[in-house]
């Protein structure tokens, strides 16, 4: 449904420093304990490995493995888009995660990471129990994903009618295809029904226009409403501002790469019409006149058993 052209890897890139500036600068939420260089560990002489699925360019994947040289990474993508040169510890595989995976169980991991992939994939429930099965006992699986939706605090989104027209069609279109992309809120549940155990789903909250306005972020979650990041720089925090400055033009390259397969070959749209969408959305993700907000998610889930069981066939 989505292009790997140069564009859609320049949008990728630029989202991974959106998801990092949302984090704070972290790479995942959950509580994992990677060795550190020379730390004494009960993992014997195992590594710590950790399985990125969907990796796209590869930037996560490198990044971790940069940060925890003692961490095993691979990255795993139907596109072959990621750089040769790489550190020592992280590899890239061409896979389908729709497929049987084939590893063997002394290849099982200690996290498994996916991240932006809503919208790839027909059955969720073979996807998760997959994911259980490879884990080792006690490790932890982290979905970070946005829901394909914008929404706001005001009526700006009603005032927004090629945005409307976008997100509702958007929906409808990967529906048809199979492969529904706004699930983002859908994740917990599939965790919870797959088997998981102390599966959270961690909020961002942000108070948009209030002069206390404060960047809540892993510190601050709260179950108060979904995570909310302005399109535009009109928030007064400056964190957001800037949040919001990055997330303006990561949507217009967004709205650029997630339109045109699917509504050309769901919808027939021509491709005037769809130049036509695309700059009306855009048009209003610029706008002065409306406070359009995306929201992110972060949902993690533990393998059952604790870190030291064998782990059980099943
Ligand atoms: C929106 S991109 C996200 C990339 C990356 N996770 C990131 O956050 O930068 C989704 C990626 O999933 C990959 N993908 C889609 N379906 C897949 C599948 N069945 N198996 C493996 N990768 C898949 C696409 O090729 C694409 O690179």
């Amino acid at each position: 449904m989505l292009p790997n052209d140069d564009a859609e890897q320049e949008r990728l890139d630029l989202q991974h420093h959106i998801w990092r500036l949302l984090l704070q600068g972290a790479l995942f939420t959950a509580p994992l304990k990677i060795p550190q260089p020379g730390e004494q560990t009960d993992l014997g002489g195992a590594d710590f490995r950790i399985l990125d699925l969907g990796c796209g360019t590869g930037i996560w994947a490198i990044d971790v493995a940069d940060e925890f040289p003692r961490a095993s990474v691979f990255g795993v993508d139907l596109s072959p888009i990621q750089p040769e040169w790489v550190p020592g510890n992280c590899r890239f595989h061409v896979d389908d995660y729709e497929d049987q995976w084939t590893y063997r169980d002394d290849e099982k991991f200690d996290y498994i990471h996916g991240r932006a992939i809503s919208g790839t994939v027909a059955d969720w429930a073979n996807f998760y129990r997959q994911a259980r099965q490879n884990l080792k006992p006690g490790g932890w699986c982290e979905m970070q994903e946005y829901d394909a939706w914008i929404f706001s605090d005001d009526d700006s989104f009603d005032r927004a009618p090629w945005t409307k027209e976008w997100v509702e069609k958007l929906d409808g279109a990967s529906t048809m295809f199979g492969k529904q992309i706004n699930v983002a809120k859908k994740h917990k549940q599939w965790m919870i029904d797959a088997g998981f155990e102390d599966v959270v789903e961690k909020i961002i909250r942000v108070s948009l226009g209030d002069l206390d306005t404060q960047l809540l972020l892993l510190t601050g979650m709260t179950d108060l409403g979904p995570p909310q990041i302005p399109i535009g720089p009109w928030a007064k925090d400056p964190a957001l501002k800037e949040l919001g400055r990055f997330e303006q033009l990561h949507m217009q390259m967004s709205v650029a790469s997630h339109t045109p397969a699917l509504f050309t070959r769901v919808w027939s749209y021509s491709e005037q019409q769809v130049q036509l969408l695309i700059e009306g959305v855009k048009r209003e993700f610029r706008s002065k006149d409306l406070r359009l907000i995306t929201s992110y998610r972060f949902v993690i889930g533990r393998s059952p058993g604790a870190p030291s069981e064998v782990p059980v066939a099943e």
